[in-house]
């Protein structure tokens, strides 16, 4: 019952892939497969390609979402994109404190923190990701680190701002591995993330909140993921390249 108040998000990210012709291409395939999905549908491509894509995407039901942004809303900060300037190119999400940025990028519970708020202060849902490596979860150290990073991530910020985010739940361990997380195991994690949110703020926006779940999530473990109580839709790395595979994903949520 309350899993069906839940709209469903099916959220590509591309990641550093697609030149803007081919996300031209991409983004046209994907418009001739999918078209009235009942799931709310989201492509992250890499910065230039996001203003070619406005245009593109104009009228669609896909919705554009970058892969980061920069905290501040403009200044000397050389190489950094602002909030400001997504939205004004045509996204109306952002991807938060991935794990590859966390690792590569040095972004820390601090940095999504802050970005979380320039996000919803923006008028941009943010997609705030979280997850163990494996051998955090090797040492049983998953709900730890969970807790750790929620309660980074959101710090003071209040019931009306949290409206405006959704969490993925992204084991490390299952980012572009191939293996995914069995979908029990994946459901108790985003279960213990929504006990989180409850604690922080109240029952309702906890039961209303959207937990994606993301790792090698493909066309044929996708249902069986998203048919969890817990999840709410993926966050598709690998499948979502390929307008197929990710159409698929999108019938599979759409289907449930
Ligand atoms: P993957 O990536 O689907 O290729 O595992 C997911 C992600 O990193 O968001």
């Amino acid at each position: 019952m309350e899993k069906e108040m839940r709209t469903p998000v099916i959220a590509g990210n591309w990641k550093m892939n697609k030149t803007p012709y081919e996300a031209v291409a991409l983004a046209n395939e994907l418009k001739n497969l999918i078209k009235a999905p009942r799931c709310q549908v989201v492509i992250c491509p890499p910065f230039l390609d996001i203003p070619v894509l406005f245009s593109e995407l104009n009228g669609s039901c896909i919705k554009m979402g970058a892969q980061n942004c920069h905290f501040e809303e403009k200044g000397a900060f050389t190489g950094e994109v602002s909030v400001k300037m997504l939205k004004e190119s045509g996204c109306s999400h952002v991807i938060i404190g991935h794990s590859e940025r966390r690792q590569y990028f040095n972004e820390t519970d601090e940095t999504v923190n802050l970005k979380i708020k320039a996000a919803v202060n923006g008028n941009l849902t943010a997609i705030v990701c979280v997850g163990e490596t494996l051998e955090e979860r090797e040492s049983e150290k998953t709900e730890e680190v969970i807790k750790r990073q929620i309660e980074g991530a959101l710090k003071d910020i209040d019931e009306l701002s949290f409206a405006k985010i959704i969490i993925a739940y992204e084991p490390i361990w299952a980012i572009g591995t191939g293996k995914t997380a069995q979908a029990a195991e994946a459901d108790v994690v985003c279960g213990y993330i929504r006990e989180l949110i409850a604690k922080k703020y109240t029952k309702q926006l906890a039961r209303t909140t959207r937990i994606l779940y993301g790792g090698s999530m493909n066309s044929a473990n996708a249902k069986e993921l998203l048919e969890q109580y817990n999840i709410d839709g993926g966050l598709i790395g690998g499948a979502s390249l390929k307008a197929g595979n990710f159409a698929e994903i999108v019938s599979a949520a759409d289907s449930i």
